[in-house]
């Protein structure tokens, strides 16, 4: 595991800067485990419809997923707010829409990371109008000022305000596959 790399030609604007160790593989490992556990207890007698939201949430869903020691069934929604860039463009577009039936259901949805919030509102109000039963959120990480009018069910690790990368989440749609969580300086 590298400590902290430099960012290739390839990167553009950000080609140059450093990317540091955030969150190791290890960590990530445990705290999933962690929150896989609780999340089979909570749900104990439930069989929810665990929703994933693309592309981050692909590491974080497969590894939580397998934590989970109970009756579930998956599914995953696509939605674009960030236009390639390290900021939240303001707007939330819908890409891709699920193909289960959720109503009555009870929901868990799996995000990477909660930054403005403004994806988890607009995710967490369409599940509702659907007529679920109840929804839930996970997320991996959470921005440390993030404010939002609701509560964050299971969260991973609190970080600073900084744009991370690797576990999932990518910058301009690369350093998806990277293992542990690094920081961009
Ligand atoms: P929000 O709508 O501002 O809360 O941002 C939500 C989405 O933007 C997340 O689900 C991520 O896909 C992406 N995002 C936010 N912060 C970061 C980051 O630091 N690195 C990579 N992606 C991020
Ligand atoms: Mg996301």
């Amino acid at each position: 595991m590298r400590n902290e790399f430099i960012l290739g030609e390839k990167f553009g604007e950000y080609s140059g800067r450093k990317a540091k160790l955030l969150i190791s593989e290890e960590a990530i490992h445990d705290r999933v485990k962690e929150l896989g556990k609780k999340i089979t207890k909570d749900y104990h007698g439930s069989s929810p419809i665990i929703i994933g939201v693309l592309n981050g949430c692909i590491l974080f869903m497969s590894d939580l997923f397998r934590e989970l020691d109970m009756d579930s069934e998956i599914d995953f929604i696509k939605i674009s707010s960030y236009n390639n860039d390290v900021k939240t463009s303001g707007t939330v577009r819908l890409l891709k829409d699920i193909s289960c039936d959720i109503f009555g259901r009870d929901v868990l949805i799996v995000e990477d990371i909660i930054d403005s919030g403004l994806s988890i509102k607009f995710l967490k109000k369409r599940m509702e109008e659907c007529g679920t039963k109840s929804v839930k959120i996970a997320t991996l990480l959470i921005k440390e000022h993030t404010k939002v009018d609701f509560p964050i069910d299971y969260v991973g690790f609190t970080i600073p305000e900084k744009f991370v990368i690797g576990y999932g989440l990518d910058l301009a749609q690369k350093l998806r596959n990277l293992k542990s969580i690094y920081a961009l300086q």
